[in-house]
């Protein structure tokens, strides 16, 4: 007797059960397994030695290679995101919170494609063609080489993407589809995975370039397109908070680029801007003298950013419970630089409630700003304040002492370029030979946190 065979997908992180659970195993949430059907394995497919192709195995020197041409989109930020253009037949994934600009970012930088010529599909389950038109027309892309529909079912988008044959397609987003040989409903793990995959395997043999949008709540709650990550090509995420008009869009993984990139956008109401020197940006609206506030160089992509962190101590009101938030920097980070300074520099700072803040909305997470949040956090306990023209670099280990960080020699370009006079750096820089005298910037090397705050205040 054949068996139906199905299984139960966890609509939260995708785990799979053989049986009905009401709370899944793995993330421990509940009521999110919904049935599929098991997509099986093609049993009459002719196994062993007779389908066995020669050209299966071959040595990697007789590997048939091609050029990789990519497509340039016209906008700048999103090219340099990409690694330097959409690269023909990939995949990419654009994931980001509902609202941070997905559809903006693609309809534009597709618009200005279409209107140099190339021509692109840009299926929406979201919007109406209406609507895609008047947000188009603000946006000053409309082009007759621009071609919209709204349609869901995926078959009868391949269909008929096969008629028009575009130079790149966007999938507007991913969870809005639907595949006809899956009973769930559209946006749930099993029916994003089988439509991605049906489109992965329909570019692939066409050599066109793909985009889907995917959203993805804060928490990561929607594991759909993130169950996407290594089916696809490239994976950038748009972030930003609400509230900011600045936008990071970061490449978290590219097959075809060498590292990870970066773009910075400003939303406008005419649309994305890319930004070209965003530190200028970022430091426009810093205070003058004011306890608290140090600015860092965060790598992002191969662009060092010079951004400021801003720290706010106060005497806490309620006993043993003190207040520890930060905004675009990891929370148990800087509990760990405040263990550090109670240990090390004996800082007193039990009672005190601790903010932390980076301007502009930014996210950063690289371990070389540590010196910067430690510095802000002092200077705002002590009330002093650092000379503005210095800007701090280096990692804290958890003895205190300040490590190396890379591409120093970039981030110490960034600081000149932006006339920065003195730049606190790890002692390896002495051995980077990094220590110029004559020039604009004066480099001070320390060896550890409490060096470092003799330096500065
Ligand atoms: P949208 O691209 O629709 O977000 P997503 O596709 O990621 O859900 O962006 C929506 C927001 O962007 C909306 O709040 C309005 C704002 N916006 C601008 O500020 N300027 C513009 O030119 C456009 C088109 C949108
Ligand atoms: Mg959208």
């Amino acid at each position: 007797m054949a068996k139906t065979l199905t299984e139960y997908v966890c609509q939260s992180c995708g785990h799979r059960a053989p049986k009905w659970l009401g709370k899944c195993p793995e993330c421990e949430a509940w009521n999110t397994l919904v049935e599929e059907k098991i997509k099986g394995i093609n049993l009459s497919r002719k196994t062993g030695s007779d389908s066995f192709d020669k050209k299966s195995i071959q040595p990697i020197t007789k590997v048939e290679t091609f050029a990789q041409d990519r497509l340039i989109t016209g906008i700048n930020e999103f090219d340099r995101t990409l690694g330097g253009g959409l690269v023909e037949g990939s995949l990419v994934l654009i994931g980001g919170e509902p609202g941070i600009g997905k559809s903006t970012l693609l309809l534009q930088s597709m618009g200005q494609m279409a209107r140099s010529g190339a021509k692109v599909l840009y299926v929406s389950g979201e919007e109406s063609p209406a609507q895609i038109k008047l947000r188009a027309d603000r946006l000053g892309v409309l082009s007759d080489n621009l071609l919209i529909c709204s349609e869901i079912c995926i078959e009868d988008i391949l269909h008929m993407v096969d008629r028009v044959q575009p130079d790149a397609l966007v999938f507007d987003s991913i969870q809005t589809f639907f595949t006809v040989d899956l009973q769930s409903a559209p946006g749930s793990i099993g029916q994003v995975r089988e439509v991605a995959f049906k489109i992965f395997q329909y570019i692939k043999k066409r050599s066109i370039p793909a985009l889907l949008i995917g959203h993805i709540t804060k928490d990561g709650a929607i594991a759909g397109p993130k169950s996407l990550e290594h089916i696809v090509d490239t994976v950038v995420y748009f972030e930003g908070e609400k509230g900011h008009s600045y936008r990071i869009l970061r490449a978290i993984k590219n097959r075809f680029g060498a590292t990870p990139e970066v773009g910075v956008f400003e939303m406008l109401s005419e649309g994305l801007v890319g930004v070209e020197n965003p530190s200028d940006i970022f430091l426009s609206e810093r205070p003058a003298d004011s306890p608290g506030s140090i600015i860092v160089s965060s790598m992002e992509g191969s662009r060092p950013l010079l951004v400021e962190v801003q720290a706010l101590v106060t005497a806490s009101s309620s006993i043993g419970m003190p207040r520890r938030m930060s905004a675009g920097f990891d929370q148990n980070r800087t509990s760990l630089l405040v263990a550090i300074m109670e240990k090390r520099l004996a800082l007193n700072l039990q009672g005190e409630d601790i903010f932390i803040n980076i301007a502009g909305g930014l996210k950063v997470s690289e371990p070389a700003v540590d010196i910067g949040v430690a510095a802000a956090i002092a200077g705002s306990f002590r009330n002093k304040v650092v000379d503005p023209g210095t800007v701090m670099i280096g990692e804290i280990g958890l003895t205190g002492e300040v490590r190396s960080v890379m591409q120093l020699e970039a981030r110490l370009t960034e600081l000149k370029r932006l006339g920065f006079k003195r730049c606190i750096v790890p002692h390896s820089a002495r051995k980077e030979r990094l220590l110029n005298k004559n020039s604009s910037l004066k480099l001070v090397p320390v060896k550890t946190l409490s060096e470092a705050f003799d330096a500065v205040f």
